[in-house]
């Protein structure tokens, strides 16, 4: 078992990692003391695999929890389903003391936290992401939310969970496209913090395809200090936290333009991170053998690392003004300096970014997003 600290004062909370997990986590619910009525979230594909495994480790320790299942998918992550869990909670006669538990990847983790945090003011809950995006990502440092048909993640808050626990054996079921998605952000920590992680993904890219449980672990676990790290320099995102951006100005340009039907999350941020260290060469802060090894390595995981040729550049350069991460219309991108090191760059120059684009154009739109 490896365990991660987050440490944020009162709001500080401990990653448990572990193959296996899934069946032992009513173990390590004693301290919390869950005395009231609790719930747990998921959708019908995760309750399926691992759903009843959960529920029974809970009930073993005479812990009350109920199960409410949300349909499976990114569009139901709204207003409609956050009002829909919250009525649930009440009919169950919830109260402050209640705990939510978020089964599932990134959907079910932000919308879950999101109802946590706004019921009677907020309640705790807990963490226990399935997919690799989630458990290296979205689980950990308290973002939560909901889209909204004009901007995704658009309403929410920042609320830390009580708990995380990442059963990486969960891992053998995702499945490939959504796991290579995961490795994306995975490489984007080497990137911006650690040079040894990602020489590590570069060596060992054999076996962490294999799903070597020694390997997993360890980038997992990686992760989740890096980002525990971050976190707790900077939760709400006034500095340093923006560089875990790195590759998210062009991935959410990318997302939006296409609806979000074309790429997965993780694959728009690999085209973002390429084209963003791009962008750094062409601003001088990075150099080509640095911007080939993050393409390389991009590349070898099976992830797009280009930008197809139908998708309008002006359009794309316009979501990016639009972003809620930058103010007023001005482009903010994370440019890397050399592996293991970002610098955050503001306002930087449309004219700067268009050719960063147009380099990355490819033909054949067979080769992207499927
Ligand atoms: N809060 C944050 O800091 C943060 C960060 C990054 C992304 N996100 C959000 O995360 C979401 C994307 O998360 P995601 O990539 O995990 O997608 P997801 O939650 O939609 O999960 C992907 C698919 O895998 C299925 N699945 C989950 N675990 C599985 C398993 N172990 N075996 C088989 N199938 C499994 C799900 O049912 C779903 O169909 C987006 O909404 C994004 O905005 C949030
Ligand atoms: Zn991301």
């Amino acid at each position: 078992m490896d365990f991660v600290r987050v440490e944020l004062a009162d709001r500080s909370y401990t990653i448990y990692i572990s193959s296996g997990l899934m069946g032992e986590i009513g173990d390590f619910l004693t301290p919390f003391n869950l005395t009231s009525k609790n719930m747990l979230i998921t959708n019908p594909t995760v309750y399926g695999l691992y759903g009843q495994r959960l529920l029974n480790s809970i009930h073993s320790k005479d812990i009350h929890c109920k199960c409410l299942i949300i349909p499976d998918g990114e569009t139901y992550k709204d207003y409609f389903w956050a009002y829909h869990i919250l009525s649930e909670m009440l009919k169950e006669g919830l109260d402050r003391k209640s705990c939510l538990f978020a089964l599932g990847g990134g959907v079910i983790g932000d919308i879950t936290g999101f109802c946590a945090s706004i019921y009677m003011r907020g309640i705790p809950f807990i963490q226990i992401p399935t997919t690799l995006l989630a458990q290296v990502d979205s689980s950990v440092g308290g973002k939560t939310g909901v889209n909204h048909p004009l901007g995704k993640n658009m309403i929410g808050s920042f609320y830390q969970p009580m708990a995380v626990f990442i059963d990486t054996n969960t891992l053998n079921t995702l499945p490939n496209r959504e796991f290579l998605a995961g490795m994306a952000e995975v490489i984007k920590y080497g990137v911006i913090w650690d040079d040894e992680l990602f020489q590590y993904l570069d060596t060992y890219k054999d076996e962490i395809f294999t799903l070597a449980p020694a390997r997993i672990s360890h980038i997992i676990r990686r992760c989740c200090e890096i980002k525990a790290e971050i976190v707790g320099k900077d939760e709400k995102e006034q500095n340093i936290r923006a560089i875990l951006n790195f590759g998210h100005t062009i991935a959410h340009a990318l997302e939006t333009e296409t609806n979000y039907e074309v790429f997965k999350h993780g694959e728009a941020v690999a085209i973002g991170m390429v084209a963003e260290a791009n962008i750094a060469k062409i601003l001088g802060i990075t150099d080509d053998v640095t911007v080939k090894k993050i393409t390389d390595l991009i590349f070898a995981y099976g992830l797009p690392t280009y930008i197809p040729m139908s998708l309008n550049k002006d359009s794309l350069i316009h979501h990016m003004q639009k972003d809620k991460k930058s103010l007023v219309g001005r482009i903010t991108i994370i440019t890397p300096k050399r592996i293991g090191e970002v610098k955050v760059t503001k306002d930087v120059d449309i004219q700067h970014i268009k050719p960063s684009l147009n380099l990355l154009e490819v033909r054949d739109e067979k080769d992207i997003g499927d």
